[in-house]
C-alpha cells in the first residue's frame, strides 16, 4: 500500500506529453474483439485500466501483448471468442461492459456482470440494453449477470437515447455496425473518444455518418478486418496539467494536446485569469496572478466535462471570490469534498450545487482518493497547500494518470510515492 506525499508550495513549470485517452483506449481493446486477426493501437496510456481491459480480452480468447512502455498494445482475436465477462474483472473497472456490444455482435450471446454502483453514482445500463432490445436481442438479468442473446443476429433499429449516455452510444454502436440493415441512434454522445472509436470502425470497413453530432448512422456490414489506430490523445489528462499549471501559478507547456477538444474548460481557465495559449500540437498555460473564482456547470459534450469537475473545485478553494459548481451527470461525484475540506477548503454542497469559498491558504493534511479525478482534485490541492498533505488509495490515480509522479517531479513539484506504514 501506498500513498502520494506531496509538499506543497512549488511552482509547477516546463513540459509535459499527454498520451491517448483511456476513456478512448479501453473501448478501442473492446471494438478490436468484432474482427479476428491482429489489431494494433497505439499512444496507449501505461495506466492500470488498460492492463485489466488485456485481461479481460485474454479471457475471452485473444493474445494480449501490451507494450506500455512504448504506449502499444497488440490484440490477436481468434475466430471463435468466449462470451462472458466475470465480475472480478467488471467490479475492478466498469468500463469491462464495453465487451457487451462486440460480443454479442461476435457471438450471437454475451454475458456481462453487472458493474453495480461505484464511488461517483449509480451508472445505470437502461439505455444499454433497451438500444440492443430494439435491435433485436433478448435480455435477462440473472445471478447478478446482464445475458444478451441474439441468436438470429442482430438487426438495425432507430434509437433514441433519452441522455447522450457515452457507454449506451457505444455498446449500440458496436452493436451496429456488423447488424443487418440500418441503425440510428438519435441523442447519441459526441465526445472526441466517441470520434474516435467511430474512426477506427470505419477504418475496419463500417458505414457510419455522423460522428460527432447528435444523429449517428450507421449501415451493417458483413464483416469487419483489423487495424492499427493510434488512440486520441486524453483531453481529461491535459485538462489535468492545464489546472496544475494555473493552481501553482505555473507555467506548462502541454504536447500532444487538442485543445479544440476542451474549449469550454480553457476558457474557464482564462477567465481565472491564466494566459492559455494554443501551440503547435498542443497548448501553454500560464498563471501569474492569484485565480479568480470560476463558475462551472457540467454537461454532456460540448459542454464543461463532469471529469473536470473536482480539478476545478480544487482551483475554486484557493481562489479570489466564490463560485458555484453544478454536477449535472454523477450524483456522488463531490463526494470527494469532504476530503478537500480537510484540507482546508470552504465548500457547501447542496444536491448537485457545490459553493466554493475561495481561501488564501489550504493546509496539507492525510487524504483519501475517492475516485480517479477526485485523486487528480486532490494532488492539486495538495500541490498548493502549506506543509504534508499524503493522498491515500493511490491505485484510483493509477488507473487513469500515466507517469503522473515523474511528470509531476519533472516539473517541480515535491511529490513522492511512500509506503503506508502497517
Ligand atoms: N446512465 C443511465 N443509463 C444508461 C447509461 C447511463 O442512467 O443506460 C447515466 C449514468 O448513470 C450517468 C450518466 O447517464 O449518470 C452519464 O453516463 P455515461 O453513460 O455518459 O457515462 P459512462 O459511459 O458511464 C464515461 C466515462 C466517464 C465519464 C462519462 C461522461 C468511460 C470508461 N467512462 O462514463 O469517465 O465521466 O463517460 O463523460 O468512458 C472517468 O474517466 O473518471 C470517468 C468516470
Amino acid at each position: 500500500m501506498e500513498a502520494l506525499q506531496i509538499i506543497g508550495g512549488n511552482r509547477l513549470a516546463g513540459s509535459v506529453r499527454v498520451t491517448g485517452a483511456k476513456n478512448s483506449v479501453l473501448k478501442l481493446m473492446a471494438a478490436a474483439l468484432l474482427a479476428p486477426g491482429r489489431t494494433t493501437l497505439t499512444e496507449v496510456p501505461g495506466i492500470l485500466d488498460v492492463e485489466i481491459m488485456g485481461e479481460l480480452l485474454r479471457r475471452l480468447g485473444c493474445a494480449v501483448e501490451l507494450d506500455l512502455g512504448h504506449g502499444r498494445v497488440s490484440i490477436d482475436v481468434p475466430e471463435s471468442l468466449e462470451h462472458r465477462a466475470d465480475y472480478d474483472l467488471v467490479r475492478r473497472m466498469r468500463a469491462s461492459i464495453t465487451v457487451l456490444g462486440p460480443l454479442l455482435a461476435r457471438c450471437g450471446v454475451v454475458d456481462v456482470a453487472l458493474p453495480g454502483g461505484d464511488n461517483i453514482g449509480s451508472r445505470g445500463l437502461d439505455m444499454h440494453v433497451s438500444g440492443l432490445q430494439r435491435m433485436g436481442a433478448e435480455v435477462t438479468i440473472e445471478h447478478g449477470y446482464l445475458i444478451a442473446s441474439a441468436p438470429e443476429g442482430l438487426h438495425g433499429a432507430s434509437v433514441w437515447l433519452d441522455f447522450p449516455s457515452v457507454g449506451a452510444t457505444e455498446t449500440i454502436l458496436m452493436a451496429a455496425v456488423t447488424a443487418a440493415g440500418r441503425t440510428v441512434i438519435d441523442n447519441a454522445a459526441r465526445e472526441p473518444e466517441i470520434v474516435d472509436i467511430c474512426q477506427m470502425l470505419i477504418d475496419m470497413g463500417a458505414h457510419i455518418d455522423g460522428a460527432g453530432t447528435s444523429t449517428l448512422e450507421v449501415e451493417g456490414v458483413p464483416s469487419l478486418r483489423p487495424v492499427q489506430h493510434a488512440t486520441v490523445p486524453d483531453r481529461i489528462v491535459t485538462g489535468t496539467w492545464a489546472v496544475a499549471a494555473a493552481i501553482t501559478g505555473g507555467d506548462i507547456t502541454i504536447e500532444n494536446a487538442r485543445p479544440e477538444h476542451l474549449q469550454i474548460a480553457l476558457d474557464k481557465l482564462s477567465t481565472a485569469g491564466a494566459d492559455v495559449t494554443e501551440i503547435d500540437d498542443g497548448l501553454h498555460v500560464r498563471m501569474d496572478r492569484r485565480p479568480a473564482a470560476v463558475d462551472i456547470v457540467t454537461l454532456p459534450y460540448p459542454g464543461f466535462p463532469t471529469d473536470l469537475q473536482p480539478q476545478f473545485i480544487a482551483l475554486n478553494a484557493v481562489a479570489q471570490g466564490t463560485a458555484l459548481v453544478t454536477e449535472n451527470l454523477f450524483e456522488a461525484r463531490f463526494r470527494f469534498v469532504h476530503e478537500l475540506v480537510r484540507l482546508g477548503a470552504d465548500v457547501q454542497t447542496e444536491g448537485h450545487h457545490a459553493l466554493v469559498r475561495g481561501r488564501d491558504q489550504l493546509s496539507g493534511a492525510p487524504v483519501e482518493a475517492t475516485d480517479i479525478r477526485a485523486g487528480a482534485g486532490l494532488v492539486l490541492a495538495g500541490l498548493v497547500a502549506e506543509g504534508v498533505t499524503s493522498v491515500h488509495e493511490v491505485h484510483h490515480i493509477d488507473r487513469g494518470y500515466a507517469g503522473f509522479v515523474d511528470d509531476l517531479v519533472r516539473l517541480g513539484a515535491q511529490i513522492s510515492r511512500v509506503p503506508i506504514p502497517g
